[in-house]
């Protein structure tokens, strides 16, 4: 897709948007199909985390967001009835269907959003493998996306970034140019949908949904993330989420 089509399409989108009074109808996505190679294989989705999986916390978080009005639980395809399971039992009504993964996470979500209802105004893609997202970070994605079509939540960096070449620095950028993306990514819906599917098609290797916008030529927003909001990755990760959750909890 060219950049001038993307600018076209961009502005279609934000007509449509921009209706005034009108709530959008908001679906989330979850991505929760990963192998967990990074954590030695095991399923980190599945995880106890103070005493529940990750997946559950991660599920509650937009459950319990009212500007999310149904959740689409991607999981892989053995995992499937646990999954059904876990939020039957955990009493979650958001969840409208649990669907099978594919081998990235960008076919993941895809065939995710393909499983939205009709609906849908606007979709908010989120890793299951991030727990600790609270509704603030959801709803300010939502609210902003509902105006500009695509919006994802930021984090500056602390670290000092290099680039490298064979184990030697080769440059120092300056940090304040860069930032981390987290999840949820929220846009509008034809327009993931639309691009998802012909990034799919071209084989672009993507590791967020906003680079298959940005490389369409459509602008994407950025809002507030948080440093807590981090993606279950290590087995450190738990240790740090389990301190945050027993934080909320008063333990
Ligand atoms: O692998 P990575 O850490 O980037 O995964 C981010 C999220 O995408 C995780 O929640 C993971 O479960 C999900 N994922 C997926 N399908 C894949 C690969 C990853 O849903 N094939």
């Amino acid at each position: 897709m060219s950049s001038v089509l993307g600018k076209i399409l961009s502005k279609l989108f934000l007509k449509k948007i921009l209706k005034p009074n009108k709530k959008p109808f908001c679906s989330a996505v979850i991505a929760a199909a990963g192998s967990g190679e990074r954590m030695g294989g095991t399923d980190k989705i599945f995880v106890p985390l103070c005493g529940e999986p990750v997946i559950l916390w991660t599920i509650r978080a937009f459950e319990n967001c009212d500007a999310v009005r149904e959740i689409v639980l991607v999981v892989r395809s053995e995992k499937i009835p646990d999954a059904a399971k876990l939020c039957k039992d955990a009493g979650i009504k958001k969840v409208s269907v649990v669907v099978s993964g594919g081998k990235t996470r960008a076919e993941s979500v895809l065939r995710g959003i393909n499983e939205v209802s009709e609906k849908a105004d606007l979709v908010a893609i989120h890793d299951g493998a991030r727990p600790l997202v609270t509704g603030e970070v959801i709803t300010t994605a939502i609210e902003k996306a509902r105006t500009c079509g695509a919006a994802v939540p930021m984090v500056p960096l602390s670290d000092t970034v290099k680039k490298h070449k064979d184990g030697y620095v080769t440059h120092t950028p300056d940090r304040g140019e860069f930032c981390c993306v987290q999840t949820p990514q929220v846009f509008d819906y034809d327009m993931i949908r639309g691009v998802l599917t012909s990034a799919a098609e071209n084989g672009w290797e993507l590791t967020d949904d906003a680079s298959a916008v940005e490389k369409s030529g459509i602008a994407v927003a950025l809002t507030r993330g948080s440093h807590r909001n981090i993606k279950i990755t290590t087995p450190e990760d738990l240790l740090f989420a389990e301190a945050v959750l027993s934080g909320r909890m008063g333990i």
